[in-house]
């Protein structure tokens, strides 16, 4: 069931919102060459627990880390691991906090060192397709017109959306209902209600838009090794419009 958010859950999701937006900012410096995503993964779960809140990803669908970290050619759900991160990396950090009962969910991308311009058009694409989409996140609009102009907008660049993930309602669970596409035909999905938290998290990739998975069951990478980018937002449909609850400065 598509869940309607109380004023009360709204703020408290927004508080836990602004915390993993605070982490997501102490990352810019934090990530660099020489670390690995293991410390990384520390380094998030260790701020999330001192301050109060609990990392939302352990456990959930026996998924064993506080973070998700895929670099490169993973698309999403990478386990940290011991390995380096080297110059011109790109790295996409995903996260849940549950902070006082209350869910937020942000993925950020990161590039080590001195991106190639590789790297750095697919990243501003990336982030300026998750903001067309947030900008369809308006009541009265369905789900697939968030996934029509995310498409539209990454095609012009000869990009391929992700075809077998998405965004989601956030609340009580990380992932609820509805589904909200990287890739839709207006006018259809589910139609967006005020007090609404989903999801919008567009996942593009310099080539093809199938993944296949690591051995541990999880890690999706780009079946033809191309490079893939993500950025995540939670947001709550208003009158105003879209509020973004995981907003950093
Ligand atoms: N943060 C991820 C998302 O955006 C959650 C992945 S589920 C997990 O949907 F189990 F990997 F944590
Ligand atoms: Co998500």
């Amino acid at each position: 069931m598509i869940s309607i958010k109380s004023q009360r859950e709204i703020e408290g999701m927004y508080e836990s919102g602004q915390l993993l937006a605070r982490i997501h900012e102490a990352l810019r410096d934090f990530i660099k060459t020489g670390i690995t995503t293991h410390d990384i993964d520390q380094f998030v779960h260790t701020m999330i627990t001192e301050n109060g809140g609990i990392a939302a990803q352990i456990g959930y669908e026996d998924y064993p880390y506080a973070t998700c970290i895929s670099v490169n050619d993973a698309m999403c759900h990478g386990f940290p691991t011991h390995d380096k991160l080297k110059d011109g990396d790109l790295v996409k950090v995903d996260f849940c906090i549950d902070l006082r009962g209350f869910l937020s969910d942000s993925c950020w991308a990161y590039s080590v060192g001195t991106p190639s311009d590789a790297v750095r058009k697919l990243m501003e694409v990336t982030e300026k397709a998750l903001y067309l989409g947030i900008e369809q996140a308006q009541i009265g609009n369905r789900a697939g017109d968030i996934g029509h102009v995310m498409d539209t907008y990454v095609k012009q660049f000869g990009y391929n959306m992700s075809l077998e993930f998405s965004g989601h309602g956030l609340g009580p669970t990380i992932h609820e209902p509805p589904m909200i596409p990287f890739v839709g035909k207006p006018h259809t999905g589910a139609r967006l209600k005020e007090g609404m938290v989903i999801t919008i998290e567009p996942i593009v990739n310099v080539g093809s838009p199938y993944a296949t998975l690591d051995d541990n069951g999880w890690t999706a990478r780009t079946t033809d090794g191309s490079l893939s980018c993500q950025y995540e937002h939670t947001l709550v449909i208003t009158k105003e419009g879209p509020r973004i609850l995981t907003l950093q400065k």
